[in-house]
């Protein structure tokens, strides 16, 4: 008889970040994925797509066990109700569910300062609602979705996990919260092993142009703002650039840019290494709590972006410069080392190849997945 599937089960699963880590979850033909997702930012068309572009890819011999992983079990569920996301652990038992990625979170720097409570309700409040559920179910293996702002201002570029967490708004926060609370625990508890990655700015889409992303309403992020306008769906046509007199190369901020394929992969390969025999908690005898850097190591400005999107659309942008936008930090570039070092992750394709297949999920779907439910 053959090994079942290990269940893993996402948060966040129909989002942008979610969709691209299922299909690579499904892409080793080793897990079953579950998917909760609360509808938010996400639509409910992206887990069909995934699983129909992982079923392309099957063999025509495919065993009845890698047809299975081409499917997901998807839930709706809001993790700041206990009582949702009990009753999806409720449903596979003690020890059913091997490990989580926890995804689901909301992301905006600019509205966390409007509604910090909502903020520490949806990403700090539901990530202990989980991790005290995982716990009640033997399940204490978790990669968890953190982010470069969780070092504010930093004093070094580029920025090396060691750098002091000092994020500045309440979404940074909000983050440093909850990898603290994984630290915590893992100390508490020599069962439990976690990994936060810590995104810098994920771009693109799968080469397929199947999944990217579909941001509700108009986007706030520069790249998938450039696509919109290339594709003609959004007014005014001129694009702020926040700001030209910061201490960067040509005034614009740099940020540092991967693929969200790499992205994906990324979590694949910390989540591999929760493993019993993994190595990687050798060097942190007291607790099984690993922080890594996701990204390329690169800093590109504004400008280039502008500029890169320009060759692979074809369009012309027009921008102005206007002031700073609140918030924003002159340069987030990663120092990428330890993640390649311990988790063998590379971010392998360039700015170009993002634009490309940005540029290619937009056009072959000028509304994205469709009007949201
Ligand atoms: C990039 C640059 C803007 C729009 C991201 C995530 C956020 C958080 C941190 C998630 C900045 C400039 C943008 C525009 C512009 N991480 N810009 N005109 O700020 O790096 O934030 O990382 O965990 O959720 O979004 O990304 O794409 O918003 O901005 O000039 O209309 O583009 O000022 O310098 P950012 P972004």
């Amino acid at each position: 008889m053959s090994q079942s599937l290990q269940k893993v089960l996402v948060t966040g699963g129909a989002g942008y970040i979610g969709s691209h880590v299922i299909y690579a979850l499904q892409k080793t033909r080793r897990y079953k994925v579950i998917s909760v997702d609360n509808g938010h930012n996400s639509h409910s068309n992206a887990l069909s797509k995934v699983s129909a572009l992982s079923r392309s890819e099957l063999p025509a011999d495919a065993s009845q066990r890698d047809i299975e992983t081409t499917e997901i079990e998807s839930y709706k569920c809001d993790l700041t109700r206990r009582d949702e996301i009990r009753a999806v652990f409720e449903k596979y038992g003690k020890g059913g569910i091997w490990g989580v990625v926890h995804i689901a979170a909301y992301k905006a720097v600019g509205e966390s300062v409007e509604i910090p409570l909502a903020y520490y309700e949806n990403n700090v409040a539901a990530t202990l609602y989980l991790l005290q559920t995982m716990q009640e179910y033997d399940c204490t293996r978790i990669v968890y979705s953190s982010s470069a702002t969780v070092y504010g201002i930093p004093p070094t570029i580029p920025i090396p996990e060691t750098t002091r967490l000092k994020a500045d708004s309440p979404y940074g926060k909000t983050k440093v919260m909850s990898e603290t609370m994984l630290d915590d625990l893992c100390h508490s508890d020599p069962k439990w092993s976690a990994i936060s990655l810590r995104y810098f700015n994920p771009a693109g889409a799968h080469p397929s142009g199947q999944i990217g992303e579909h941001p509700k309403g108009r986007p706030g992020n520069l790249l998938p703002l450039l696509a919109h306008m290339a594709i003609g769906r959004v007014d005014p046509k001129t694009l702020q650039v926040f700001g030209n007199d910061y201490p960067t190369p040509d005034g614009t901020c740099v940020r540092d840019y991967l693929h969200i394929s790499d992205l994906a992969s990324g979590h694949l390969l910390a989540l591999e290494a929760l493993a019993p025999n993994s190595k990687i908690f050798e060097s942190t005898p007291d607790a099984r709590y690993k922080a890594y850097n996701l990204g390329q190591g690169k800093g590109i400005s504004v400008l280039q972006i502008i500029e890169a999107m320009r060759k692979a659309t074809g369009f012309d942008f027009k921008y102005e410069i206007v002031g700073r936008r609140r918030g924003d930090v002159p340069d987030l570039t990663a120092d990428p080392a330890l993640a390649e070092k311990e988790l063998g992750f590379k971010a392998n394709e360039d700015l170009a190849i993002m634009c490309r297949d940005l540029w290619n999920f937009q056009s072959k779907n000028p509304e994205g997945y469709g009007k949201f439910d």
